[in-house]
């Protein structure tokens, strides 16, 4: 079975690591791909989001299966051009349909999804240049912090939390009418401020049978102590201590379940990963945000967690059997560190060699920013690679990370060195 996934981080990676374990042996193909997949996989250098580059790709290499990574071509519809042409209507795409992608795509969807099945979530209203005034009057009755959304794809970078008022107001201002994100921030979602925890559940669904995968928690934060610029993620821990079965239970019937039966009364199709982005407040868990696909780095402490066979899991998903597939989890602990080029998230360097990745034995190397050049690996991203380990509690996992990440040198090289602090 040749298998194709779209992307090139730590999370594609991830992925072709727990592919390339399963017992039906596929071959694995990642475009672009970086240096770690390429080490167990072939990389096909292509723009994922050029969806005639992708066709020509699987065509050639004889494509069975693709699964895709990040959000942007899921958002920009690539399963549903799969499903239009006559030669790749039958290669199954892991990923949502553009339909359902919105749930990412577009904010101010999202939380009418939510309105419209009762999941909990913040209070909100949606403006645009259209009612403005509005939107100053509505910021006026709520308490600060203030809560500014960007609706549509802002790299991650689109959530604004402000504690003036009149700061609000600008900044409302200059994603509306001064494209602060382009035409993302066309539309501003503002929302109340929700005070509490956060960590992650992942659901994977065919449509209807729906699994739920372990529970994670991401440091997003560049500085020790959750301060500073928002990163993509400086690590992860897996499962998250206070997510215990009583509250995995509220999430289960509050927000999980009535996610996926809502997808199906949409009719939004649905063939994948589901990331419920989740604050507890007080002792009740809700909604911040949806992805239609895994986290980086949560696929980095999560997958090593899984130990049932991924190909078998895939073609379940694409056959509407996932039912019948049980999932078994390792009870033991993962955690992950991101090391990162000095700099990220503003300016950093590129093309620094990466020594001592060989000599990490006891943990696993997940690769992200990274390339070969000259035969050498070297950095060629701000998020450069995740050193994944076990543990029996995330503590003693995070110190054999710590450990392995201690192995590996780059030039300025950068990592927290306090995840799992607020636990
Ligand atoms: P998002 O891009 O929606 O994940 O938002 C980025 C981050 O902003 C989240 O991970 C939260 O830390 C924070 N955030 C978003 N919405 C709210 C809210 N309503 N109340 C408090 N924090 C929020
Ligand atoms: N780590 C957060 C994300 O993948 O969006």
């Amino acid at each position: 079975m040749n298998i194709l996934i779209l992307g090139s981080g730590g999370r594609e990676h991830t992925f072709a690591w727990k592919l390339a374990q399963s017992e039906s042996k596929p071959n694995i193909f990642v475009a672009p791909g970086n240096a770690g997949t390429h080490e167990i996989a072939t990389n096909i250098e292509i723009n994922i989001n050029d969806f005639n580059c992708v066709k020509e790709a699987v065509l050639s290499q004889h494509i069975d299966m693709v699964v895709v990574g990040p959000e942007d071509p899921l958002v920009n519809g690539v399963h549903d051009f799969f499903l239009e042409d006559d030669q790749l209507k039958n290669i199954p795409v892991i990923g949502p349909q553009k339909a359902a992608a919105e749930l990412e795509g577009s904010k101010a969807f999202a939380k009418a999804f939510m309105e419209r099945h009762n999941i909990p979530t913040a209070a909100y209203k949606e403006f645009t240049q259209e009612n403005l005034e509005e939107g100053y009057a509505f910021l006026e009755s709520l308490n600060p912090p203030y809560v500014l959304k960007a609706d549509g794809l802002a790299a991650g970078k689109g959530v604004l939390i402000l504690q003036d008022l009149q700061e609000a107001k600008e900044e409302l201002k200059s994603m509306i009418s001064d494209g602060k994100f382009g035409a993302a921030s066309a539309r501003v979602v503002i929302e109340e401020f929700l005070d509490g925890i956060e960590l992650s559940v992942f659901v994977l669904t065919d449509g209807k049978n729906y699994k739920v995968l372990p529970t994670a928690k991401d440091y997003k934060r560049i500085g020790e102590g959750d301060t500073g610029l928002n990163t993509g993620g400086m690590g992860a821990i897996s499962p998250v201590p206070f997510a215990n079965e009583e509250f995995m239970a509220k999430i289960h019937d509050r927000i999980i379940e009535p996610t996926v039966r809502g997808l199906e009364k949409d009719n939004l199709p649905y063939k994948g990963f589901i990331f419920i982005g989740l604050i507890k407040v007080g002792n009740d868990p809700k909604v911040i945000e949806y992805n239609v696909r895994m986290g980086d780095p949560e696929t980095e402490v999560v997958l090593p967690r899984l130990k049932t066979d991924f190909v078998e899991i895939f073609k379940a998903v694409a056959n509407g059997t996932l039912d019948q597939v049980p999932f078994e989890i390792d009870s033991r602990a993962a955690t992950t560190v991101m090391n990162v080029a000095g700099g990220y998230p503003e300016a950093y360097n590129k093309g620094d060699e990466i020594t001592g990745i060989d000599a990490v034995t006891d943990q696993i190397v997940f690769q992200a920013g990274t390339t070969l050049k000259g035969g050498k690996i070297v950095t060629n991203g701000g998020r450069v690679l995740a050193v994944t380990a076990f543990g029996t509690d995330f503590r003693e996992a995070l110190q054999s990370s710590y450990e392995g990440v201690s192995k590996i040198q780059f030039k300025d090289r950068y990592y927290r060195t306090d995840l799992g602090f607020d636990l």
